[in-house]
């Protein structure tokens, strides 16, 4: 465990001194008032498993559960016994009152706009299980989809909730090499993907990627691909508009066109097979990969009950959607947060979703204003590092649009530094709309710290106080709790339903990775926190070697072994820097092998050519978001008496600058280390 980050370079002062109060963040719907909230928060920590018990009551179970918990640290068990399915809970429920809503409002970057009712997504659904269920497919089979934002990202996903196939979504942004990796861990089936997406003006190609990294996954039978580019068309068109289908094959695997293969569904084959399975509460429903501080990333796996449950619940809390909302959560599917926030929760309650494809600033900067004002958005979810990137560019742009219809904002994946909190307040909710800073992660599974608006003041830059359910708390390295004001590691002392479950494969490594730090089955989050005197937590960042780059999880580890893997390189450690926009960004220590260093000690254009050529190499190997901002070499690395690299070391030359002015030559890190080794050893 690392020590504590400290807090010294966050603006205490505004933080400490401002806060708004639960009236003035008034929420007019909001279903718990102020008097409420305590009593509600002692009866959850009186009894956080008839809490629990309570919100899993908002489902719609097959059978009831017969025991609430078992807890076998690090293993968790919730609602044993209950049967349950996550597709039927976000539509066939909805169908008797909501049928003609719109569930999904989705908008390409080229303009176009569809909605699809809950009628029409479960429509589209009962088709796509069906097909699966044809070609073989069984409950607890592994399907990986890989797909742009569009409408059928999130029936593939309820697709495979429905017929208790466990889905593992892949971020779009990966490339062929992180593909596969994930594809072959999770030994999945079939992929679920499409031709390309939308961004910037520009095509992203992903088939080309599933075709180079199906041909090395040898489990994939099938990869079921939307072909929209060829036929532009098929866009909303119904299924009846469809091709005949055109048999194809990538490596060994079948290939299916998207929609000719819904178009083999019969009516009655859809009657027949296109039920919600029934599945134990802790039916596995998803695999989702991120990144720790070592090896490859983790294949964190949730439950099917527990994890609606949390999803479902804090879902109500946070955004307390209502009917007449239409919500906005500008995740992508291949993070926990539009898993959770984009389909399961928000679906789960009934809501109206929009869902945009595209860059928010493109083909011009007010993009994202633009369709607040167009669609009457009324709930905004975004990342701190896209509220910063507006910020840059001027209160203008969202001043000029009627957002008279928002009503609450939100942030996720990264600490908000109170100034973009500030700025979102005044010139996106124009002074008037709560905001609900919600820190949770992957691992979660839902919201763990946040305000419920209109129930308790705000302060900005702390996600304030955890929400009713959750023992969380700040401690120092016996477990024992912190001071007020004094700086601890993040826990979860108790568990909690919609928690991971274990890591796919690997359930040493679960229990090593969060439940070894401390005793008696204590979560640690990897973050470490500081409580202040209201018992208000402010996120400090990550203590392990886990980077936040634009609210993206990255472990330096990936990147490391990425760039040994290059020809030229003899050793790679990667560490973040401070980051004005993008939180953290990425900077690599380089030393090269003999012959490399050779040809470019002294010659800037040679130094400058390999920069680019590992740049890139990292793009292809991971994908462009995992790219060095900086790259630095040396002719070794500063490392402990026992070969340890000196991360803090390196952190802190990151952060602050160049050793050596001259950057034609390799810098010389050594003397550097010999000063430092002892206090880190
Ligand atoms: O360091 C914390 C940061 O993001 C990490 C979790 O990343 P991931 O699993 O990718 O999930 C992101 C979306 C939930 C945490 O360990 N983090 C997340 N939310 C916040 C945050 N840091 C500060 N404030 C937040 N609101």
């Amino acid at each position: 465990m690392s020590p504590i980050p400290s807090s010294e370079n966050l603006s205490v002062t505004l933080r400490e001194t401002r806060s708004f109060s639960p009236s003035e963040d008034f929420v007019s719907k909001a279903t718990i008032k102020a008097t409420g909230y305590g009593q509600l928060i002692q009866a959850a920590t009186a009894d956080p498993e008839a809490y629990w018990a309570n919100a899993a009551e908002e489902l719609t179970w097959f059978k009831p559960w017969d025991k609430i918990l078992n807890w076998n640290p690090p293993q968790s068990e919730w609602f044993i016994g209950g049967k349950i399915n996550a597709s039927f809970n976000c539509l066939d429920r909805h169908l008797t009152t909501r049928a003609r809503k719109a569930a999904l409002v989705w908008e390409g970057e080229p303009g176009e706009v569809i909605t699809w009712t809950y009628s029409e997504l479960h429509f589209q659904v009962e088709l796509l299980t069906t097909a699966l269920r044809k070609l073989g497919l069984k409950p607890g089979d592994r399907v990986a989809i890989y797909m742009p934002m569009i409408l059928e990202a999130t029936v593939a996903m309820l697709a495979c909730a429905r017929g208790g196939f466990t889905h593992t979504v892949i971020f779009g942004g990966f490339n062929a090499e992180a593909l596969k990796d994930r594809i072959n861990d999770a030994q999945a089936r079939v992929v679920l993907t499409g031709d390309g997406g939308y961004r910037k003006g520009s095509w992203i190609d992903l088939r080309t990627q599933t075709d180079k990294a199906v041909a090395a996954c040898p489990t994939v039978e099938h990869v079921i691909s939307i072909q929209r580019k060829l036929a532009g068309q098929l866009r909303g068109a119904t299924v009846q508009d469809s091709p005949e289908p055109t048999p194809g094959r990538v490596a060994h695997a079948l290939l299916h066109d998207w929609h000719a293969l819904l178009h083999t569904v019969t009516p009655s084959d859809r009657r027949a097979m296109g039920g919600p399975e029934p599945l134990d509460s802790e039916h596995p429903l998803f695999i989702l990969y991120t990144s720790g501080t070592t090896g490859k990333p983790k294949g964190i796996v949730h439950s099917t009950g527990g994890y609606l449950t949390g999803v479902l619940r804090t879902t109500q809390q946070v955004f307390d959607l209502k009917d007449e909302d239409l919500y906005w959560c500008t995740a992508d599917i291949g993070w926990i947060t539009g898993h959770s926030y984009l389909v399961y929760g928000p679906l789960a309650a009934g809501a109206s979703l929009f869902i945009y494809e595209g860059a928010p600033n493109h083909p011009t900067p007010d993009r994202i204003w633009a369709m607040i004002e167009r669609h009457r958005i009324s709930v905004l979810y975004t990342a701190p590092t896209a509220i910063r990137s507006f910020m840059r560019l001027g209160i203008e742009l969202p001043r000029s649009r009627d957002m008279s219809s928002l009503r609450l904002l939100g942030t996720v994946g990264e600490p908000i530094n109170p100034e973009a909190w500030m700025w979102y307040r005044e010139n996106v909710g124009s002074g008037r709309c709560p905001i609900v800073d919600t820190y949770w992660q992957t691992e979660t599974g839902a919201i763990v710290i946040s305000p419920i608006p209109g129930a308790l003041a705000t302060k900005p830059g702390s996600a304030t106080r955890p929400l009713p359910g959750y023992d969380v708390d700040v401690v120092d390295k016996q477990g024992n709790p912190v001071p007020a004001g004094s700086g601890g590691y993040l826990v979860i002392r108790k568990p909690w339903p919609s928690m991971a479950r274990t890591i796919h494969g690997d359930p040493e490594r679960f229990k090593k990775a969060y439940f070894s730090d401390f005793e008696n089955g204590v979560y640690f989050t990897g973050d470490g926190a500081r409580k202040d005197n209201d018992g208000y937590i402010w996120c400090l960042g990550r203590v392990d070697d886990v980077l936040n780059v634009s609210g993206h999880r990255l472990g330096t580890m990936e990147i490391e072994s990425a760039l040994v893997a290059h020809p030229k390189v003899a050793e790679a450690a990667v560490v973040g820097r401070p980051d004005e926009i993008k939180g953290q960004a990425i900077v690599a220590f380089i030393t090269l092998k003999a012959v490399a260093a050779n040809e470019v000690s002294g010659n800037p254009g040679a130094l400058a050519a390999l920069k680019k050529e590992l740049q890139q190499h990292v793009t292809h190997e991971i994908g462009a978001l995992a790219r060095p901002d900086d790259l630095r070499f040396a002719d070794a690395l500063p490392k402990t008496r026992s070969g340890k690299i000196l991360r803090r070391l390196l952190r802190e030359l990151a952060a602050g600058g160049q050793i050596s002015g001259d950057v034609t030559t390799l810098e010389d890190l050594t003397v550097l280390a010999t000063l430092q080794k002892d206090e880190e050893e």
